[in-house]
């Protein structure tokens, strides 16, 4: 593609009242939820600002001490269902865990949303890291190489389910009583190590062929299992040479599956702290750290490193962690980051209870341009999922400030050029079995 054309893709990752631990305390976030009022506002404002996509992750765990955006809210794929009806081209993601379903379900909520959008359905693979979420199920939660095995085999499973009927099967022809087109049905026969499907899914073939497949997991099975199957990969990136460095390695392992270089685009989070000045966004971000929850904190930064954090003393030293079988590249980053800037065990429960690792800049909506179009341009990355730390105050100040710098830069779409997902994102659509 031609450099100069390219374009850079926006989701935004709906996690409310705020991805910051210390949000939903802001006089500017709707603190109430669920809240299906505030999920149509930020669904409408994002299509409104001609986002690619509406982000929705998930995980199973609940309690006093959990981040407050994530133990009381929708279940995701019926929120997804909903604002599909009040809207018309925003992409709908959401998350679906491999570990903990069975990919017949998985494979119908999808197609069933892809359906209800008219094509713009798209599932967040995830083999949960968290051994947490493993207790509603009454199971033991399986080592990070065997989810990664049933990953695949989970993500296979489904897209013969998908391609259980050829596009135009339902002809429904009165004259001919002819229901569906004769030899339209392709019977998945799938026998895994961890799942076998040995029948059709009862629902036509996606608009899309196959809903958009993003995967977020940057260990190097993530990696490789995001070389195979994805076409968007979410990522968590704070350091440029870092995120250069993550893009091209993703890049050259999509060659090596002999999959184009646009075929999976890069995606890291970002979490904009957008002031009308720089001092009143800096003035925001210390307002929010003044209302970080000690303990729910704690559990943000244990959880990511796979060790509890709360035995060391917050002005020391960041203690070295021994590699676990959670969420390995997220301990591995955020080590990194410590590192390199030399930071307290408090700064980095500052910075994690904020972003989680993640893209942290903090500006007016000029400076935030800036650093999107600085990551953009020198390959680390292809767009943008957008966190913001509260909602709807500062997602509105992201979409009123930061969009339209874009768009006159030439850096992302003044409208919608198609109607599905994949359209937005220029991917190929997958042919059914007749290819
Ligand atoms: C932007 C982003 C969103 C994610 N959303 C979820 C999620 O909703 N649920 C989940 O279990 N994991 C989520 N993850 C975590 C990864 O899917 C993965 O489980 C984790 O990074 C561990 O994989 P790894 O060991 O390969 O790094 C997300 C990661 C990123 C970067």
């Amino acid at each position: 593609m031609d450099r100069s054309s390219r374009q850079m893709r926006l989701g935004v990752f709906v996690q409310t009242p705020g991805h910051h631990v210390g949000g939903w305390r802001h006089p500017e976030a709707d603190a109430r939820t669920p809240n299906l009022a505030l999920m149509q506002h930020i669904a409408t404002t994002a299509e409104a600002a001609k986002f690619d996509m509406f982000f929705l992750g998930d995980g199973f765990a609940t309690g006093y001490g959990e981040h407050p955006s994530t133990i009381g809210k929708f279940e995701p794929l019926g929120l997804l269902s909903a604002l599909a009806m009040s809207t018309t081209r925003l992409g709908l993601a959401a998350t679906a865990s491999t570990t903990y379903a069975e990919p017949y379900h998985v494979a119908r909520s999808f197609a069933s949303l892809d359906h209800l959008s008219a094509g713009r359905a798209a599932w967040n693979v995830v083999t949960t890291a968290y051994s947490k979420s493993s207790a509603v199920f009454g199971r033991q939660h399986p080592p990070h190489a065997e989810r990664y095995a049933m990953a695949e085999e989970f993500v296979e499973a489904c897209r013969l389910l998908w391609d259980s009927w050829d596009d135009d099967s339902f002809i429904a022809d009165k004259q001919a009583g002819l229901f569906v087109r004769p030899g339209s049905l392709h019977v998945p026969a799938f026998d895994g190590k961890y799942f076998s499907v040995r029948g059709g899914l009862n629902v036509p073939r996606p608009p899309q062929g196959h809903p958009v497949l993003i995967q977020a997991g940057s260990s190097g099975p993530g990696q490789a299992l995001a070389a195979r199957i994805a076409d968007v990969v979410f990522t968590a990136q704070n350091d440029l040479a870092e995120a250069q460095a993550f893009y091209s390695s993703l890049k050259a392992q999509l060659a090596g599956c002999g999959r184009a270089v646009d075929a999976a685009l890069v995606m890291p989070g970002v979490m904009p702290v957008v002031g009308r000045t720089e001092r009143e966004a800096r003035e925001i971000f210390a307002e929010l750290n003044r209302n970080i929850d000690t303990a729910q904190a704690f559990t943000v930064l244990s959880e990511r490193l796979g060790a509890d954090m709360s035995v060391h003393p917050l002005d020391g030293p960041v203690p070295d962690v021994p590699e676990t079988e959670h969420l390995k590249s997220r301990a591995t980053l955020l080590i990194q980051m410590a590192r390199r800037e030399n930071l307290s065990l408090r700064e980095l429960f500052h910075r994690v209870a904020a972003a989680r690792g993640h893209l942290l800049p903090i500006g007016t909506p000029l400076q935030i341009a800036d650093v999107l179009e600085r990551w953009f341009r020198e390959g680390a990355a292809d767009g943008f999922n957008v966190m913001p730390p509260f909602f709807p105050g500062q997602f509105d100040a992201f979409a009123r400030g930061v969009v339209p710098i874009l768009q006159e830069r030439g850096l992302f779409r003044a409208d919608y050029t198609g109607t599905t997902l994949r359209d937005h994102l220029g991917l190929r659509r997958p042919a059914d079995r007749r290819g």
